[in-house]
């Protein structure tokens, strides 16, 4: 690995071993960035991006020791163009009928370990990255972003997914502190999408009723997310937004 600094800078992507995040990192170092993504998992994907020349590593940012060897990894890159947090879970509520012979406590401890589990990998992991990989950040001899992939769901709720909505919502807020802490040289920024694309198991029906749900009634892709970032990456004086990537849904009222 060069840790030299490309003419286009490095960027580090969270979560880069699939979808959405593989496809950002793949098209990213085509068009010529240096790379540095995140993975649990070591997928065919992340073999790719090896190949193809991307810093790969793996990291558990539930895990504080796990996230300090991601950090420190990054040591000998003198400067970061931008972080995007794309590492996500997307981890239902416990359903809210009791089971039978579950004790109150048993109950509370699922409930704590969706929250707790929501909270730290949308919110506390880019909390403390952001923290941490700042003085690289702040190094650079242009400007540096920060993007934070968000959810439409984080603004309206949602029934069976709260604490990942209201984990999103967290970050969408670290979004607006952090843009009026690091303006002018950092810029800060929330990519928030609603559907992009299905889950291998979504069923047809799952899959009429979500596309329904956007005016645009289609499930657009990863490359939606890649548009936007080049979009932020380009721009001078877009900073502590929210860009919704949602099909026209806050529009699809009943
Ligand atoms: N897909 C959509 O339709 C949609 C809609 C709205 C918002 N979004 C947002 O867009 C982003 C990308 O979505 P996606 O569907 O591509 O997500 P995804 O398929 O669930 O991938 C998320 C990645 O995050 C990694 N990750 C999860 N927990 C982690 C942890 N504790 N430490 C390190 N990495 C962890 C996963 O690694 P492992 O696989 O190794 O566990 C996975 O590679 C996410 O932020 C998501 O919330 C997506």
């Amino acid at each position: 690995m060069n840790p030299i600094q490309h003419q286009k800078g490095l960027i580090v992507i969270t979560g880069a071993g699939q979808r959405v995040g593989l496809h950002c990192a793949t098209e990213l170092l085509q068009q010529g960035f240096q790379l540095a993504i995140s993975y649990r998992k070591l997928t065919p994907g992340i073999r790719a991006l090896q190949q193809a020349g991307a810093h790969c590593i793996e990291a558990d940012f539930n895990q504080l020791d796990s996230m300090a060897v991601f950090i420190d990894a990054l040591a000998p890159y003198p400067a970061i163009r931008a972080v995007i947090h794309n590492a996500s879970s997307w981890q239902a509520d416990r359903k809210e009928s009791l089971s039978e012979g579950q004790t109150v406590l048993s109950q509370l401890q699922q409930d704590a370990a969706v929250f707790d589990a929501m909270q730290h990998i949308h919110a506390r992991a880019p909390y403390l990255l952001n923290r941490a990989l700042l003085p690289k950040l702040m190094a650079g001899p242009d400007m540096a972003d920060i993007i934070h992939i968000t959810d439409f769901v984080a603004t309206v709720g949602s029934s069976k997914h709260q604490a990942y909505a209201a984990s999103k919502a967290a970050l969408d807020n670290l979004t607006l502190s952090l843009a009026r802490k690091l303006a002018p040289k950092v810029k800060v920024n929330s990519i928030a999408p609603a559907l992009l694309m299905f889950n291998e198991g979504d069923d047809a029906a799952y899959r009429q009723k979500a596309l329904a749900k956007s005016l645009m009634a289609i499930a657009p892709g990863p490359d939606e997310v890649l548009q936007s970032i080049l979009y932020l990456l380009s721009s001078h004086y877009v900073t502590g937004r929210i860009l919704a990537l949602d099909g026209g849904r806050h529009l699809q009222l009943p």
